[in-house]
């Protein structure tokens, strides 16, 4: 009898949990996006006015960079199927979804430039930060945005 009821609470969690992340494409899948973009532009516009002496202090800039390593890494998550055109109101293109593995190449190096920032803004050397995140926006933000965002 025990076993039983172990049995029917095991598939119905097993149900739930399946719902539970179909919940996750659609609006949700969009917003949580849109979030995580919108956190990802703030680490850039902060680090680069910490840079160019607008404001804040080069003793934060290590934090800046090491969020945005953490979130390019969520950025690979951020696309599930469901979260497409179709499903709501995003900027992300079909390619996304229609050329995954050269998407997957942008995520790749989304992950990768934002790393290497992470690590020179350790040494705290303004002339590497600079570069680093120089090539972090070509190579990252502004190839997937080019390909895979729409132009707004
Ligand atoms: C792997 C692809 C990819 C990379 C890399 C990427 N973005 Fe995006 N970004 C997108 C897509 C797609 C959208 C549109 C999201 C939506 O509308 O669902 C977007 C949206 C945004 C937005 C608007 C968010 C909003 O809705 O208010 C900002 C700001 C942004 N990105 C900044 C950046 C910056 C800065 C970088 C680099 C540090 C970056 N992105 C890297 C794909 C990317």
């Amino acid at each position: 009898m025990k076993f039983k009821r172990i049995l029917v609470s095991t598939i119905a969690a097993a149900v739930l949990a399946t719902t539970a992340s179909a919940a996750f494409a659609g609006e949700e899948a969009i917003e949580y996006r849109k979030a995580v973009m919108k956190a990802v532009g703030g680490h850039m516009k902060g680090m680069s006015m910490i840079l160019k002496g607008q404001a804040g202090d080069m003793s934060d800039i290590a934090s800046h960079a090491s969020a945005m390593a953490g979130l390019a890494k969520a950025t690979e998550t951020a696309f599930p199927k469901g979260s497409g055109p179709m499903d709501g109101k995003t900027e992300a293109k079909m390619e996304v979804w229609e050329k995954p593995d050269e998407f997957k190449k942008v995520t790749a190096a989304f992950v990768e430039y934002s790393n290497a920032l992470a690590e020179a803004a350790k040494s705290g050397d303004k002339a590497a930060i600079g570069g680093a995140l120089g090539a972090l926006g070509k190579n990252a933000c502004k190839a997937c945005h080019d390909g895979f965002r729409e132009k707004s």
